[in-house]
């Protein structure tokens, strides 16, 4: 589906996830201290249980906020993409976007997995999926920063119009 522009929920739910991605990237260290002294078989320090927690709430957060944007993308639709006049700079834009919204899916649900199945196994995919998903997200902020800056379109204004119906 297609609409003129994203809605002021979509535009909260795209920042409110980049916001709590960002904070699992920078403050992983309880979660990796504790899931390392699992794996071992040692007692977890007791000052990394609450990070690690906070770790499990913060990843669930991003995956009921990625399934009620993906509702909303189906229900309401989202704008084409544009400003991209070459179209396989649009098919690489069109192509991150996929990749960014399969791995907002797959890195908390492999998390979520090694951490209540105690799967090792799914702790590699989580880790891998985090790589990746890390490097998309650079390529997406470049190409965000390319059309607002070189291709001066309205793209990154539009998701910034925090304030529209
Ligand atoms: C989008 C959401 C999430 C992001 C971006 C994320 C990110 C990360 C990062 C950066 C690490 C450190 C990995 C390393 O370098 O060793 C990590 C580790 C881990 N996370 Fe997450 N995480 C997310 C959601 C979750 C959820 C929901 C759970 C559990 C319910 C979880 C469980 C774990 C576990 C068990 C580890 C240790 C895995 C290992 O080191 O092998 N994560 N996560
Ligand atoms: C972890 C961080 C981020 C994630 C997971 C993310 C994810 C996404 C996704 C999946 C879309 C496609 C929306 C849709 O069609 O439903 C999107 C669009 C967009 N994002 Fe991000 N994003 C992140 C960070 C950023 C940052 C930092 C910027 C700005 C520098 C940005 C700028 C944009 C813009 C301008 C669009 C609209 C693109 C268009 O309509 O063609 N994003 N983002």
């Amino acid at each position: 589906m297609q609409a003129a522009s994203y809605s002021k929920t979509q535009i909260w739910l795209h920042w409110g996830i980049a916001a709590l991605i960002l904070i699992q990237f920078l403050a992983h260290d309880g979660m990796e201290h504790v899931w390392r002294a699992f794996r071992r078989g040692q007692q977890a320090a007791a000052g990394d249980i609450p990070l690690a927690y906070m770790h499990v709430v913060l990843g669930l957060a991003v995956l009921v906020l990625a399934t009620w944007r993906l509702w909303l993308r189906a229900t309401r639709g989202v704008p084409p993409v544009s400003g991209m006049e070459h179209p396989a700079l649009r098919l690489l834009a069109k192509a991150a976007h996929l990749l960014i919204y399969a791995l907002i899916f797959i890195v908390p649900l492999s998390g979520a997995a090694a951490w209540f199945l105690q799967l090792p196994g799914a702790g590699l995919v989580h880790v891998v999926g985090k790589n990746i998903l890390l490097y998309v997200v650079l390529l997406h902020i470049a190409g965000a920063l390319v059309q607002h800056f070189v291709l001066r379109s309205d793209v990154l204004r539009q998701m910034l119009r925090f304030r529209q119906a």
